[in-house]
């Protein structure tokens, strides 16, 4: 069941014209809320954010791979504050992962917006933009926008035959899992 997600999920950056529903978000928000985190200690925020304005705001956030959120029905930016956890990282990054696979289950079309480590068009740091657009408290960082919506194109699931196998190793780095 799980696995039929997994081949599912695809970057989706086209979104149709269409409200998600609010059980729907309720849902993806606590996917969110449902991570694992590394000592339990929570240290993400999540900001739910279908204000279009801010959307569009948001979608000159880097230089490339952010202006499809300007048509996007909803975005959920991740945040952390680095003195709860000094892996925040990963904290927020099992989160976006769960809001996304969630979105495949619920029909929704996702695809992570890197914030975190990205500059804006103009050289400026793409996180204190997104910090300031959002009056996100300066103490927190910023790892990524998740953007949402109803699917407006159509990609192929992967193929479990095609998946990288040689990135397997067995026992020792290198040697080949037996048939
Ligand atoms: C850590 C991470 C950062 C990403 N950053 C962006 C991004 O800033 N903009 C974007 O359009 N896609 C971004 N993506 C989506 C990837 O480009 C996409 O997952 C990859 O090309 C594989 O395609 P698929 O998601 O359809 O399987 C990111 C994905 C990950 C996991």
């Amino acid at each position: 069941m799980y696995m039929k997600l997994l081949e599912e999920r695809r970057s989706i950056r086209k979104y149709k014209n269409q409200e998600i529903e609010g059980e729907k978000i309720q849902s993806l928000l606590q996917a969110a809320l449902l991570s694992p985190t590394s000592r339990g200690s929570q240290p993400w925020q999540f900001v739910q954010v279908d204000d279009k304005d801010l959307l569009q705001e948001l979608s000159e956030a880097k230089a490339g791979g952010s202006s499809f959120l300007a048509g996007a029905t909803l975005a959920i930016v991740i945040a952390a504050d680095p003195e709860i956890s000094d892996v925040w990282v990963e904290d927020c990054s099992i989160a976006a992962t769960n809001i996304q696979m969630e979105a495949v289950d619920l029909d929704l079309g996702s695809c992570w917006i890197q914030i975190r480590k990205r500059q804006r068009q103009d050289g400026s740091d793409s996180e204190e933009y997104v910090k300031d657009v959002l009056n996100l408290p300066n103490k927190l960082r910023v790892d990524s926008i998740i953007a949402l919506g109803y699917p407006d194109e159509e990609k192929e699931k992967y193929d479990l035959d095609d998946l990288p196998y040689n990135k397997i190793h067995y026992n020792r780095y290198g040697h080949e899992v037996p048939e």
